[in-house]
């Protein structure tokens, strides 16, 4: 069962890299130059012995990798900010993708500062990249971004923060690749759905949360928040809000907001939705700080699957999480690229690419370790 599911997630990656390549045309291209290189440099190193031979090698090596980097291009990557737990993972995921395949590629961290950011691709298109890949620090400088690499003619793929499909019908060489945040809220109800007493802990009817959301300027929190408590409420359950704070991601601020809601409405907290993993994170510290006990007399849901999420939800302190896909839709991206760069454009409506979310549990969190 464990393995299917693992599979699976891993059969679908593959399957959509293929898809999306075969929308490509001339996709092929770097693949073929990195094959074709690595195999003259394994002859290469097979047939020398002697040390000089094998520095001569390791030249040659570097001159291929040089060329295929060439073939490939060059690909400006611009990330909100290197210090954030998700987008850590999703731009490492990013880079050895494109790396692997013989692109240059040069990543930047714009420190979540949207002028940063602006000065970051103006320097990618002065040096003429051949793509970019961007995630916006504000969602709201989306119509900016995309006039900017629309009047220099750059192909780019926006992920993770996704603009309306109004503001990214102005430039048909524009795509996102990400995910439906809705499917994650939904999600994250039905995990609480799926416990003995449905969330209603202490029987009284209704199930009483506090949400500790993302950045609210960003479409996963707003979704994030508004389907998680729509599933329970569609399943016909009474809800109560007692509190909902922007937590901006960040496990501190959701640590600091769970502590002061466990110390403001005690045991009448029931479930502590997170719109993300760090802050559950956060938010665990403080429930065991308060010596409340997950999944006996509270719950506790975030989104993303990190590797700290995944073992706490193995050891029954988190009720469960929702993976956000950070591989997949690190190799969407990178198809989707190439096949803008074979020339594909895309037609309004039409560009937003979605990778599935998959609910996690105690069951198959091993699959995702
Ligand atoms: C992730 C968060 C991350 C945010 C950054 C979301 O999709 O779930 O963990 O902080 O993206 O924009």
């Amino acid at each position: 069962m464990k393995l299917t599911r693992k599979v699976t997630a891993m059969a679908l990656a593959s399957m959509m890299v293929f898809s999306m390549a075969a929308c490509g045309g001339s996709d092929s291209a770097p693949e073929t130059t990195t094959a074709a290189a690595a195999e003259t440099t394994t002859a290469a190193a097979a047939a020398e012995t002697t040390a000089a031979a094998t520095e001569a090698a390791e030249k040659d090596a570097e001159t291929t990798a040089e060329a295929a980097g060439g073939a490939g291009g060059n690909i400006g990557v611009c990330i909100y900010k290197f210090d954030d737990a998700f987008m850590t993972t999703y731009r490492n995921a990013l880079q050895e993708i494109l790396e692997g395949k013989g692109y240059t590629v040069t990543v930047m961290d714009g420190k979540n500062d949207q002028a940063e950011q602006n000065n970051q691709i103006n320097n990618f298109i002065a040096q003429e990249v051949d793509a970019l890949i961007i995630n916006p620090v504000m969602t709201s400088a989306a119509d900016q971004i995309i006039a900017t690499v629309k009047d220099a003619g750059i192909p780019t793929v926006l992920i993770n923060r996704e603009p309306t499909a109004e503001q990214m019908s102005a430039y048909d060489k524009l795509v996102y690749v990400g995910c439906d945040a809705r499917q994650s809220g939904t999600m994250q109800g039905e995990l609480i759905l799926d416990t003995p007493n449905k969330g209603d802990i202490n029987g009284d009817g209704k199930v009483s949360y506090i949400m500790i959301q993302g950045d609210p300027e960003n479409v996963d929190a707003q979704y994030r928040t508004e389907f998680s408590v729509k599933a329970l409420t569609d399943a016909g359950m009474e809800v109560e809000e007692l509190d909902l704070q922007r937590g901006d991601w960040d496990r501190n601020k959701g640590q600091e907001i769970a502590q002061n809601d466990l110390a403001k409405f005690g045991n009448d907290i029931e479930v502590i939705f997170c719109n993300n993993d760090d802050m559950a994170i956060g938010a665990l510290q403080a429930i065991q700080a308060a010596g409340r006990k997950v999944n006996e007399d509270i719950y506790l849901v975030g989104v993303d699957a990190l590797d700290a999420a995944l073992n706490e939800v193995v050891n029954g302190n988190m009720t469960g999480t929702v993976l956000n896909d950070a591989n997949g839709q690190a190799a969407g991206a990178v198809e989707a690229m190439e096949a803008l760069l074979g020339g594909k454009t895309y037609a309004a409506g039409e560009q937003s690419i979605y990778v599935d979310y998959v609910k996690v549990t105690p069951e198959n969190a091993a699959d995702f370790q």
